[in-house]
């Protein structure tokens, strides 16, 4: 029986979905001119995520458009971390309350309309979720993981977070001597919602006598004796690293706000101002609270970063050569290897505790809070 040659692919489009991070453009850089110039295929870049997908929102991409970009912070497409295609905002009830609705034929429409033949789904979790929600509708989608959190299950490594460790140890080390100035406790708080791998690094990395992980709920009368126990032995300052995703033993996580539309409406926020207020009322110490916030997400990558993005970005490209499609490239053993995007969807890597840099904190008397 002679088989039918599947049809050669001719155009693919690429977008970033969910938080923006260091290294994005390194990967719209090699996804555009690898197709280009290795595949002889077009690219068409999709803007604001799946937003643009659903509002059509798509334009070439040629070589000279990738041109100066491998440098620059955040992502020349745009992203959006509010835009789910199964659960769409498309109105206001007569209730004041926002009508949600499944947009994925808009999405397949506008594949179609373009002639895209796969797309190139850069993002976390929510955005894989997105994808493997395409893939179910007919439309064959590639992942590339990125993420300043670390969380992306099956991978060792998400491209974003070694500048964002980089990023937060500098901020750590400048408010470690302001501390040991004035005799303080300072409270950093760090992002990486429901994983501590961020805080956990760049902690051990500026050399933080306390750090709270989502992974360890904490005791706070743990947390004030170490710190009241170095005033003792004459250390008069706590530079204290918190997850925003850490929460007390018989506690909560604090929530800063809910965004509507997000695959993951809860964004943290906040429990460094609430510990800092509590270890004051329990020590009599000076507190002092820095939330760093979205400063963590910024600016150039870092060389390793830059080299990672375009390593994965160079990996999808030839998956869409092989046909591995409805796959994510990961890091594996330091090489990189695919999974199906159904098996990072939907899911989120956290620290183990036999981790071994949470044995090497507590080797070198870091409190971790429990
Ligand atoms: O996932 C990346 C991340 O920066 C998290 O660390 C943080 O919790 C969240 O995004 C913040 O989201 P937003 O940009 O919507 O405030």
């Amino acid at each position: 029986m002679p088989h039918s040659k599947p049809a050669p692919i001719q155009r693919i489009g690429i977008l970033t979905g969910g938080g923006d991070c260091p290294g994005l453009n390194a990967v719209i850089r090699v996804v555009t001119r690898a197709a280009i110039h290795k595949l002889g295929i077009e690219v068409l870049g999709i803007e604001d995520g799946f937003l643009g997908l659903i509002r059509n929102r798509i334009r070439h991409l040629r070589d000279d458009d990738v041109s100066d970009i491998l440098t620059r912070g955040g992502t020349i497409l745009c992203t959006s971390n509010t835009a789910d295609p199964t659960r769409f905002k498309t109105g206001t009830g007569p209730d004041g309350k926002p009508i949600f609705e499944n947009v994925i034929d808009r999405c397949i429409e506008h594949v179609r309309e373009n002639r895209l033949d796969l797309l190139v789904c850069v993002g976390g979790d929510g955005t894989m979720s997105g994808a493997s929600d395409l893939i179910k509708a007919g439309i064959p989608c590639v992942g590339v993981p990125k993420t300043i959190d670390n969380d992306l299950m099956h991978t060792e490594i998400t491209f974003g977070f070694t500048t964002a460790v980089q990023t937060a140890t500098e901020c750590l080390d400048r408010i470690h001597t302001t501390g040991s100035s004035h005799h303080r406790v300072m409270l950093v708080e760090l992002m990486g919602r429901n994983a501590g791998w961020l805080t956990l690094h760049a902690g051990l990395a500026s050399g933080a006598d306390v750090i709270l992980l989502p992974e360890i709920p904490f005791d706070l009368d743990v947390v004030c004796d170490y710190c009241l126990n170095r005033n003792r032995r004459g250390k008069r300052f706590t530079l204290l690293a918190v997850a925003e995703g850490a929460a007390p033993k018989d506690g909560t996580q604090v929530v800063e706000r809910l965004v509507e539309g997000s695959r993951d409406p809860v964004r943290l926020g906040g429990i460094a101002q609430v510990l800092s207020k509590q270890i004051t009322e329990k020590t009599g110490l000076e507190t002092r609270a820095t939330i760093l916030g979205h400063v963590q997400r910024g600016g150039t990558p870092v060389a390793f970063d830059r080299v990672l993005a375009t390593e994965f970005g160079h990996r999808a490209i030839s998956m869409v050569a092989t046909r591995d499609w409805n796959h994510m490239v990961v890091m594996h053993g330091g090489e990189t290897d695919m999974v199906p995007i159904e098996k990072v969807a939907h899911q989120q890597r956290k620290i183990p505790l036999e981790h071994p840099l949470i044995g090497m904190a507590r080797a070198l008397n870091v409190c971790l809070g429990d």
